[in-house]
């Protein structure tokens, strides 16, 4: 008896330093007996790149089909590398975006030169999960010979029914888009889920001091939580409280549209157009199911992510309740009160439907 208390004491104890809603429920010791206390809950973060599924468009856009010849902006006049997609030494096909990049040798996509300038050099990459998903930290991809001078990231939260913007760069957003350039530095907390077009990622630095186009998630986020993240608690009151916040992070699509190649900081040279194209090495999405806080864990289950419904729910996302429980009492799970949350299920009108 005693060793059951000290046992249920530890559990207890686990789950108020765990925090940060990583168990669904414990159990503890009354004065009835050992009872099973609820609490929101929330999968871990995680590399999402491994299960995206990438599609490029229009079709062609991959060099090597035929094999074409190409230069760099900083060797524009030794025209001698090869793009040759029969060849698995010289390929750039889309799945090298998402591979594990083994040290030493960068792999990438790439497309065809802009042979086609004056039209414009124009490539889309789709990523889908079949999954609703939260983004925890920042995306980051990364471009091998320069970032694109202008393009733009969507996002989809129906599976790619309806997409809307997510951020548009340009070297020069007024140009580019007639929007003023904003970092995510200038947005307070009242406006930070506004889509703003940056500057920081499309000027040219040459093309090895900064590879990087990022979508900020670790900088919205310290908005609330502090420059180092230290107070999460607030970041997650705030989820509560602030229409539309959550939803800014949650996506099941995502789309990159490539509208201007990197063009070494001065104008398109006519004379040598095989020195623009787009060349990706690494597309990271951290990211964690969305689960609506009914769930700790998420796993790859033919082919598809899908929460491990608890608290009397079910669905990809567990959002819904059980067959045999009462409908209409479905509620998301709560952050609040911090650090555990609640699953805001009412006890009184989840008691079970029998079925004749
Ligand atoms: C990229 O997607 C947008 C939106 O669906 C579409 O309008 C555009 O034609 C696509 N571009 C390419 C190159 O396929
Ligand atoms: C998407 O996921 C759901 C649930 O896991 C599954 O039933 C469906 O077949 C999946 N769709 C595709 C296209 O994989
Ligand atoms: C966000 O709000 C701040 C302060 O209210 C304002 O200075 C800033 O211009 C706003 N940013 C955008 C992108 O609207
Ligand atoms: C789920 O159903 C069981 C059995 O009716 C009940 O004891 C439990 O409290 C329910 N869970 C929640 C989170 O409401």
């Amino acid at each position: 008896m005693l060793l059951q208390a000290v046992f249920l004491l530890l559990l207890h104890c686990l789950a108020s330093t765990l925090g940060h809603y990583e168990l669904c429920k414990s159990l503890v010791s009354t004065d009835e007996g050992p009872v099973w206390e609820q609490y929101a809950c929330q999968p871990k973060t995680a590399s999402m790149k491994d299960h995206m599924r990438i599609k490029v468009d229009p079709p062609g856009i991959t060099c090597g089909n035929p094999p074409e010849r190409f230069c760099t902006l900083e060797n524009p006049y030794l025209c001698s590398d090869e793009c040759d997609a029969s060849n698995p030494d010289l390929a750039h096909p889309p799945q090298l975006m998402q591979d594990k990049e083994r040290t030493g040798l960068l792999t990438y996509w790439q497309t065809v030169t802009w042979r086609s300038h004056p039209e414009p050099l124009l490539a889309n990459i789709s990523m889908s999960w079949n999954k609703s998903l939260e983004l925890s930290d920042d995306i980051l991809v990364t471009f091998e010979y320069g970032r694109p001078t202008i393009m733009v990231l969507d996002k989809s939260m129906d599976h790619g029914r309806s997409w809307h913007p997510y951020q548009y760069y340009a070297d020069d957003c007024m140009d580019a888009f007639n929007m003023q350039p904003k970092l995510v530095a200038d947005l307070s907390p009242a406006n930070i889920t506004r889509v703003i077009c940056t500057e920081q990622y499309s000027r040219w630095v040459g093309s090895k001091n900064d590879k990087n186009v990022k979508f900020e998630v670790r900088a919205r986020f310290s908005v609330f939580a502090g420059p180092r993240l230290q107070n999460m608690d607030s970041l997650y009151t705030r989820m509560e409280s602030m229409k539309g916040l959550r939803d800014f992070f949650t996506f099941t699509n995502l789309r990159m549209r490539l509208l201007r190649p990197a063009l070494g900081g001065t104008y398109v040279q006519r004379d040598n157009l095989l020195k623009y194209f787009y060349a990706i090495s690494n597309i990271e999405v951290p990211a964690r199911c969305k689960c609506n806080l009914h769930s700790s864990q998420c796993l790859l289950l033919d082919g598809n992510l899908q929460c491990q419904c608890e608290h009397n729910t079910t669905g990809q996302d567990c959002q819904r309740c059980k067959k045999s429980f009462k409908a209409k009492s479905w509620k998301a799970g709560s952050y609040l009160p911090t650090p555990n949350g609640h699953p805001q299920l009412l006890h009184t009108s989840w008691f079970p439907l029998r079925f004749q």
